[in-house]
């Protein structure tokens, strides 16, 4: 599995950093919705989830966390930690979301509006979707 993960430049002065993020540009897809998780509970596991069509971009802003993606064959932990660095995750990517510090601000800037119907919740459907794909 081939973990992307962006470098995004900060343009940092005496005055602190800002991250600006664009569509194509600095992301590789339209943004079409951008959502975030904060008071994120201790031990507390999100995602459980694939989707059929979405990609992302996770972006830890504050704080820290850790995500496990999984592409049916092989899982992989990658830590975010920085508020410079993107985690991109494409479509048929099992992706759980753990260990969330107490001050962590997860930001996820998605290629599609919300559509339950492009969520795959069940792991074993997972698995069948990919083994078919190839
Ligand atoms: P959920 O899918 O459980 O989040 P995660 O898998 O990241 O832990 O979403 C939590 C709730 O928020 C659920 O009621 C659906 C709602 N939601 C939206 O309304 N819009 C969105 O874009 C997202 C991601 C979730």
């Amino acid at each position: 599995m081939q973990v992307v993960k962006y470098v995004f430049q900060p343009h940092g002065d005496d005055r602190g950093q800002l991250v600006a993020l664009e569509e194509i540009k600095d992301i590789p897809f339209k943004i079409k919705r951008v959502y975030y998780m904060y008071d994120t509970k201790e031990g507390v596991v999100r995602g459980y989830h694939a989707h059929k069509n979405l990609q992302q971009i996770l972006v830890c802003i504050h704080g820290s966390c850790k995500i496990r993606l999984d592409d049916g064959k092989e899982k992989k932990i990658i830590p975010l930690e920085k508020p410079y660095e993107g985690l991109y995750v494409s479509n048929n990517m099992w992706r759980e979301m753990f260990d969330f510090s107490p001050d962590a601000v997860l930001m996820v800037l998605a290629s599609e509006l919300y559509d339950e119907s492009d969520y795959i919740r069940d792991y074993d459907e997972f698995l069948k979707s990919v083994s078919i794909e190839g």
